[in-house]
C-alpha cells in the first residue's frame, strides 16, 4: 500500500469500507478515524464471536496495528470503555500502547443521547441513530462542549457543566418532558470514567505528525458516506459531521503523506437507513432480495436498510465533491443470479432530464430515475480471486460504471471472507 490511505463512502454509508480497511489493515501500521462517532458499526468475529465495533476501528485485531482517534471524532466514553473491555476479554494485546484517543476529542455524554432521543420521538425525526451524535456535534459548534482534556481539569469541567445542566435540563424537562440529568450523579460517573480512559488520551496530532515523519503507513478509515455529509448530502438527512476526504487532515491536525491513494468504496446497488430521498430505492420484492442476499441489516441499530438500484448521478455527483477517482467495488455477488441489471443514469422530472444531484431535497424526492439496463451474470464470485476470471457481464457491469463515472476500479470484492477481494494493482 502506499503511505497513506484513505477510505470514503460513496454513498449513504454501510458500503462495505470495513471489508476493505481490513484488507489494507494488513499492511498498515496504523488505523485512524476522523469523522463521526459510534453511529458507525462494524461487525467482526473475535474468538469465534460475533462483535459489532462501533468507536474503537476494527484494526485493532491486527496486533501489529495502533489505532488513533482524532479529534474530528466525537467520543462517547462509556462506549469506548465498553468496547476496551470486549477486547481485553478476548485476549487482544497492548490496548494502552496501541490506542490513542485525542485530547481535543468533544464527549458524547447523557443528556446528547437523551436530545437525541427525544427529537428522534417527535414529528419531524430524520432517523438518527439516537447515539446523541447531532447533539454532541451542535455543542462543539455552539462552543458549549466538553471535551476530553476538560476531564482532567475538575474545577473548568464542573463550571461547563453546570452551564449546561441549566440549559439542557429546561430543554429536556419542560420542552421534551422527559427526566433531567442529576448533576452530582452526572460529575460522580465521569470522575470514574476520566480515570479508566487517561491511559489512551494523547496528543493525537503530535503522535501522527511524528509516525508519518518516520514513514508509517496510515490508513484513514472514514465512516458514514457522502451522500450523508452535513453540506454535501441530502440535508437535513444527513449526519453532523463532514464525511469528505478533507476532513482526514482536519479531524487528525494532519497533513497526508504525499503519497497517498483516495479510495471511494461503492457498493454495486445502493442501501440507506434512516429517512430521507433515495431515488432508487426498490419498494417491491426485487428490494426485498437485495436485502435478504446482502444481510442489509444496520450494524449499529438492526434496522433493515432500505435497497435500490445502483445511482450514477448520485456516485456522480460524491465523486465531484470529494475529487476521488479510485473506486473499491464491494458486494458485487449479491447481484449474481439477477437477470437484468438496471443503472441510474439521470433522473426525470416536470418532463425534463436531469444528470446532477440537486441540493433541494424535497426536489430529489419528486425525482425519477432514468435507467439503462445492463445484462446480469449468473456466477458465484466467491471464489474468483483474478479479475480476469470474473463474468464478462460483470466486467461489463464495472466498465459501465467507470465510463459514465470517469473514475477507475482499483478493487472488487467478491464475497464476504477477509480474502475475497481482487486488487486490480492500477497505478493512482
Ligand atoms: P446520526 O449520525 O445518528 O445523527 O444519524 C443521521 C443519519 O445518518 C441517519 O439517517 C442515520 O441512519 C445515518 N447514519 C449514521 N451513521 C451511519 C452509518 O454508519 N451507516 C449508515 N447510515 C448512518
Amino acid at each position: 500500500m502506499p503511505q497513506g490511505v484513505v477510505i470514503i463512502g460513496l454513498q449513504w454509508g454501510d458500503e462495505g469500507k470495513g471489508k476493505i480497511v481490513d484488507y489494507y489493515t494488513a499492511e498498515a501500521d496504523i488505523v485512524a478515524r476522523f469523522q463521526g462517532g459510534n453511529n458507525a458499526g462494524h461487525t467482526l468475529v473475535v474468538q469465534g464471536t460475533k462483535t459489532v465495533l462501533h468507536l474503537i476501528p476494527s484494526g485493532i485485531l491486527r496486533p501489529h496495528a495502533k489505532c488513533f482517534i482524532g479529534s474530528g471524532v466525537v467520543v462517547d466514553p462509556e462506549v469506548f470503555l465498553e468496547e476496551i473491555d470486549i477486547l481485553k476479554k478476548a485476549g487482544v494485546p497492548d490496548l494502552e500502547n496501541r490506542i490513542a484517543i485525542s485530547d481535543r476529542c468533544h464527549l458524547i455524554v447523557d443528556y446528547h443521547k437523551h436530545l437525541d432521543a427525544a427529537r428522534e420521538g417527535r414529528k419531524g425525526g430524520i432517523g438518527t441513530t439516537k447515539r446523541g451524535i447531532g447533539p454532541a456535534y451542535e455543542d462543539r459548534a455552539s462552543r458549549r462542549g466538553l471535551r476530553l482534556a476538560d476531564l482532567y481539569n475538575g474545577k473548568v469541567f464542573e463550571e461547563k457543566l453546570n452551564d449546561n445542566l441549566q440549559e439542557k435540563n429546561f430543554l429536556l424537562k419542560e420542552f421534551y418532558k422527559v427526566a433531567p440529568v442529576n448533576m452530582d450523579a452526572f460529575l460522580k460517573k465521569y470522575s470514574q470514567i476520566a480515570e479508566r480512559l487517561k491511559p489512551f488520551v494523547k496528543d493525537v496530532s503530535r503522535e501522527l505528525y511524528n509516525e508519518i515523519q518516520n514513514g508509517k503507513k496510515i490508513l484513514f478509515e472514514g465512516a458514514q458516506g457522502i451522500l450523508l455529509d452535513v453540506d454535501y448530502g441530502t440535508y437535513p438527512f444527513v449526519t453532523s459531521s463532514h464525511t469528505l476526504p478533507s476532513q482526514a487532515a482536519l479531524g487528525l491536525g494532519a497533513r497526508l503523506p504525499k503519497d497517498t491513494l483516495f479510495l471511494g468504496i461503492v457498493k454495486a446497488y445502493t442501501t440507506r437507513v434512516g429517512d430521507g430521498p433515495f431515488p432508487t430505492e426498490l419498494k417491491d420484492s426485487q428490494g426485498d432480495l437485495l436485502r435478504s442476499k446482502g444481510g442489509e441489516f444496520g450494524a449499529t441499530t438492526g434496522r433493515p436498510r432500505r435497497c435500490g438500484w445502483l445511482d450514477l448521478v448520485a456516485l456522480r455527483y460524491a465523486l465531484q465533491v470529494s475529487g476521488i477517482k479510485h473506486l473499491g467495488v464491494t458486494k458485487a455477488d449479491v447481484l449474481s443470479g439477477i437477470d437484468e441489471l438496471k443503472v441510474c443514469t439521470g433522473y426525470q422530472y416536470n418532463g425534463k432530464t436531469y444528470d446532477t444531484f440537486p441540493a433541494d431535497t424535497s426536489l430529489l424526492d419528486k425525482m425519477q430515475p432514468v435507467y439503462q439496463t445492463l445484462p446480469g451474470w449468473k456466477e458465484d464470485l466467491t471464489h474468483i480471486r483474478s479479475a480476469a476470471d470474473l463474468p464478462k457481464n460483470l466486467t461489463a457491469y464495472l466498465r459501465f460504471l467507470e465510463e459514465k463515472t470517469q473514475s477507475q476500479v482499483n478493487l472488487i470484492s467478491t464475497g464476504a471472507g477477509r480474502e475475497a477481494v481482487i486488487d486490480i494493482h492500477r497505478a493512482f
